[in-house]
């Protein structure tokens, strides 16, 4: 297949939503209009319903055999889409933003009855970042929710996108009889606990067409007044706005109902975007550059003791992944090939002869991928931005079994390559900070820790604020910001300098006496600098 013609086909995206919203429901029936699976209750919820270590290594455990869960491809008519799953647990935030960099754009489901969540505001903050367009699916419409009108306010206002509605409701909870799409004046009429891929849709003038009534009787009336006022109010749909990040259509429906989905497919697989160029330290790589390249942004450990490989998952971002072909590991300058590489279609996973830009494939691994790495074929150069962020959980590892050092050292380096946790190392005595944004991913570190490489330790609980990561032109302010903060400071893996502020209070005072100093709360700003 030619390059560019494999690239116009395919479409990358994820679903992300606060947890409950119905992001798994959702994916599912994606799934089913794909024809990808064939009944419902397919998709497994990564939802950890009681946060312990032991759910998560349970699904974690069932994930690791279908590891397919973690990308699933199917085709919709001519497109082959790549859909990359996000874990809801906030404690996996972190995995959820890396994740966001591999893909091309981004549906948010939204619960009508609750609105924006907290999660959903930080996962949009992650998408910003990139410009990353957004498509919103206001889910659960055969409950009684919030006002149309005030999600949407709520949505531009608390996500800080301007939005588009594309559909309207005509209800809600008991009394939603269907959604008016507004830009082909169809109706498309709801039925509760439906089985049929979608419903009834019915063509009419507008919405002030008298056959409407003969349909959804007095509810023409608010109908009617609806769409004036949307049509009054907000610009008409700007593809080149979505594009940009900056304009979000917005689809209501109900995703256990089947109902609404479709439209959002249809809408989705014209309008969002194809495989897109990525910011490299050699400039922006264009997917149909000839030679190939593609970056690691997920590593899903095999949990079983016995075999201690790895999945690396990397998005192809140019060219022509080919199977068994030597391609440049730019970090560890070394040439790898590939002999089992795995793609993910329709949860089977299967080997692959070839990938194209914006397909995810999982390449086994013995230790020698780290998230952020990138594989290339001639031109060397590393991508962009697989940002870490601040963590908000600090903990000193204690070794509990002096006998098990060596173990440990190596169990906590590689779970922070593969980004269980983030790793800071403060001197003197190269005493070990785990930093996270759940206290889940402590119990996951120990359980594995143990399983995985017989070490036992301890966490000893850590009274930081923030970890900053710290840039400046001025090497001498630099130097004595380490020395009168010497017990603050910390090195992350990579080797960057990073202040532990004790509390907000002492950042602030930190920024105030050190205007030469650059405080990042993420470490995106290393890409950012080029270096
Ligand atoms: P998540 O992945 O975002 O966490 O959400 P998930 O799809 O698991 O959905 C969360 C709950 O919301 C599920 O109910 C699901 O059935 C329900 N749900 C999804 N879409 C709709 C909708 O359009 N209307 C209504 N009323 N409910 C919806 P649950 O009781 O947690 O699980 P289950 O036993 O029904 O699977």
């Amino acid at each position: 297949m030619k390059l560019q013609e494999a690239i116009h086909q395919r479409r990358t995206f994820a679903i992300i939503s606060h947890p409950d919203a119905g992001k798994t429901t959702l994916t599912e029936k994606l799934l089913l209009f794909g024809g990808a699976i064939q009944t419902a209750g397919a998709v497994k919820s990564n939802k950890i319903k009681n946060p312990a270590a032991s759910d998560f290594m349970e699904i974690e455990r069932q994930r690791g055999i279908s590891v397919a869960t973690s990308v699933m491809a199917f085709r919709y008519r001519e497109t082959l889409i790549n859909l990359l799953d996000t874990p809801g647990h906030k404690d996996f935030a972190e995995d959820t933003y890396r994740t966001l960099t591999a893909v091309d754009s981004v549906v948010l489901v939204i619960d009508c009855v609750k609105g924006v969540e907290e999660q959903t505001e930080r996962l949009m903050e992650v998408c910003r970042m990139r410009d990353t367009p957004v498509m919103i699916f206001i889910n659960k419409l055969d409950l009684e929710g919030k006002d149309p009108y005030d999600l949407l306010d709520e949505l531009e206002e608390k996500l800080k996108i301007k939005v588009r509605p594309m559909t309207w409701p005509i209800g809600m909870g008991h009394n939603f009889q269907g959604v008016f799409r507004l830009y082909d004046r169809q109706l498309d009429l709801f039925e509760a606990k439906q089985t049929r891929l979608g419903g009834d849709i019915l063509t009419f003038k507008g919405a002030d067409d008298p056959a409407l009534r003969e349909i959804i009787g007095e509810a023409q009336d608010q109908l009617m007044e609806d769409v004036e006022l949307v049509e009054g109010v907000y610009d008409p749909f700007s593809e080149e706005n979505y594009l940009h990040g900056q304009l979000a259509p917005v689809f209501f429906g109900s995703a256990v109902n089947n109902f609404g989905v479709k439209e959002l497919l249809n809408t989705f697989i014209n309008i969002s975007p194809k495989p897109r160029g990525r910011e490299s330290d050699n400039g922006l790589i264009d997917p149909e550059n000839e030679e190939f390249s593609g970056f690691v942004f997920k590593i899903h450990a095999n949990l079983d003791p016995r075999h201690r490989d790895r999945i690396a998952f990397l998005r192809v971002c140019s060219g022509r992944f080919e199977r068994n072909k030597f391609f440049h590991h730019v970090r560890l300058a070394k040439n790898f090939r590939f002999s089992n590489p795995a793609s993910f279609m329709a949860q089977e996973k299967s080997i692959i002869e070839e990938a194209f830009p914006g397909d995810v494939i999982g390449l086994y691994d013995t230790g020698n991928f780290k998230i952020g790495d990138t594989l290339t074929e001639g031109t060397k150069f590393m991508f962009k931005g697989i940002p870490s962020f601040s963590p908000e959980i600090f903990r000193e590892v204690v070794n509990t079994d002096p006998m098990k050092t060596k173990q440990l050292d190596k169990g906590v380096q590689q779970l922070s390559e593969e980004g269980v946790a983030q790793l800071f190392i403060r001197q003197p005595g190269n005493k070990k900070i785990i930093g996270t944004v759940g206290n889940l991913q402590f119990e996951v570190i120990q359980y594995r820790l143990k399983n995985e490489y017989g070490a036992s330790c301890e966490f000893r609980p850590l009274n930081h604020f923030k970890a900053c990561w710290i840039t400046t032109d001025s090497k001498a302010k630099l130097e004595e910001f380490i020395r009168i903060k010497a017990p603050e400071i910390s090195m992350d893996r990579d080797g960057n300098y990073v202040f532990m502020a004790p509390s907000a209070w002492m950042l602030k005072m930190a920024q105030e006496n050190y205007p030469e100093l650059n405080f990042h709360f993420t470490s995106e700003f290393k890409t950012e600098a080029g270096s």
